[in-house]
């Protein structure tokens, strides 16, 4: 089959790879139909390079169709239609009861000290091979799918497997009270989509910032209150402007919808790029133990938000000696959440708002359908956020 892989840094390729097959009675393969690019493979694309190998298989935000499933697998068959969560887990132990998927004790990355594997995600998260690619084997299929009616486009439900969950438990995470406000630092899917729950939940007020015209021009079109960071000569002129629309005070709220790419501190490029040059054995230790993230959004969303406020933390971060000001998040009585999304948690919850009406606008949420072949350019469009790129899907 073909399948996008990770060759280096900002090079990915398709390539033909061996077809995948039911291994365990617990898996499936499903025919990929539409699979998405995710500002997290960005990561891999980029900054995450000591922890990939070349050949690697991208991607976890895939949907299909199943063509054969193990024994252990009751509840699909050949030909239903499903989209796959980003993580693999075994919805049967203590995390999964929970409601943390993302912590499975079953599926534990253990070796690397990890939570529960991700698709196309590094050694950190498993090394999986992801679901850029024709075909997918998908380990506990007894959990993960989730079953979609036929007749929609793949649009329609396929951010099921990431977006909508991941923006879902950032509002969750955020807790904003009854006709609060939230403000959104980074309008890429995951933020826009945050904006957009957020306002089906009766946030009062919703704050977006970004740097990019058409993402700050999507959230407006929504009704979102948008600033542009590129008009403020600092940060403290953006908390200003912000502040002065909620009393002084700052938003009830934060969500960081941005992660360690952040535009606005480059101190932390040189650690990384130090660590990728490493031989390979000794890049990923140390890039483990001496990495610090690029923390701008973070820290503004530290600096933004109202004291007694909730800080949510949806972008990745993978660094094991950020600096944090814990002076400022301990005096200002900060509540602050975070992690991978639990997508099982959440999907139920959300599936209603998939429908012909589309509150969500799931429906025209892709800016860009191409076919898997030109996987390259999408990369690059992506990263380079050149042609209106906003979400990228590409078709196998
Ligand atoms: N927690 C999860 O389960 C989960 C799931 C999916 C994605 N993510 C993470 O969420 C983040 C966003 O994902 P995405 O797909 O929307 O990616 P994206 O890269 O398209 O979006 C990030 C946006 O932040 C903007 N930005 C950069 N610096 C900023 C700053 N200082 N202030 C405000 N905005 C800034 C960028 O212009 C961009 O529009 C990424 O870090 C991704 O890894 C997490
Ligand atoms: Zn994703
Ligand atoms: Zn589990």
């Amino acid at each position: 089959m073909r399948a996008v892989t990770w060759q280096g840094k900002r090079d990915v390729r398709v390539e033909e790879v061996p077809d995948p097959r039911i291994e365990e009675p617990t898996d499936a393969v499903i025919r990929v139909t539409s699979t998405g690019l995710c500002g997290s493979d960005l990561h891999l694309y980029e900054v995450l390079t000591p922890f990939m190998t070349p050949g690697d298989i991208l991607g976890h935000e895939a949907m299909g169709i199943v063509e054969e499933v193990g024994a252990g697998v009751p509840d699909l068959q050949a030909g239903d239609r499903v989209v796959v969560p980003f993580q693999i887990a075994c919805g049967n132990c203590w995390m999964c009861l929970t409601g943390l998927p993302t912590q499975c004790e079953t599926t534990q990355v253990s070796t690397e000290g990890m939570g529960a594997p991700l698709f196309g995600y590094t050694r950190l998260y498993g090394a999986v091979p992801g679901g850029q690619a024709e075909y997918l084997r998908v380990p506990q299929a007894q959990y993960g799918p989730i079953k979609v009616p036929e007749g929609p486009a793949d649009d329609r439900f396929v951010y099921l497997s990431d977006v909508l969950p991941t923006a879902w438990q950032a509002v969750a995470y955020a807790d904003v009270p009854e006709g609060g406000s939230v403000a959104v630092l980074g309008l890429g899917p995951i933020g826009d989509m945050a904006c957009r729950i957020a306002r089906l939940q009766g946030a009062d007020r919703v704050f977006g910032v970004d740097l990019v015209p058409e993402r700050l021009r999507r959230a407006r079109e929504r009704g979102v209150e948008t600033f542009d960071l590129r008009s403020f000569d600092d940060e403290k002129e953006l908390l200003t402007a912000i502040r002065d629309r909620t009393d002084g005070r700052g938003p009830d709220a934060v969500i960081d919808a941005v992660g360690t790419e952040a535009h606005g501190s480059g101190a932390a490029r040189l650690v990384q790029n130090a660590a990728a040059l490493l031989p390979r054995k000794l890049g990923g230790p140390l890039a483990e133990r001496f990495s610090v993230d690029r923390l701008a959004a973070l820290y503004t969303a530290i600096d933004l938000v109202r004291r007694g406020g909730t800080v949510s933390v949806s972008g990745v971060y993978g660094g094991m000696a950020d600096p944090m000001p814990l002076l400022t998040m301990f005096d200002k009585q900060i509540q602050l959440r975070m992690g991978q999304a639990n997508v099982r948690r959440w999907s139920d919850e959300i599936i209603p708002y998939l429908t012909d009406d589309d509150p969500l606008g799931v429906d025209d949420f892709a800016t860009h359908r191409l076919p898997l072949s030109d996987a390259p350019t999408a990369y690059d469009m992506f990263q380079r956020k050149r042609d209106g790129a906003v979400k990228v899907l590409m078709k196998p």
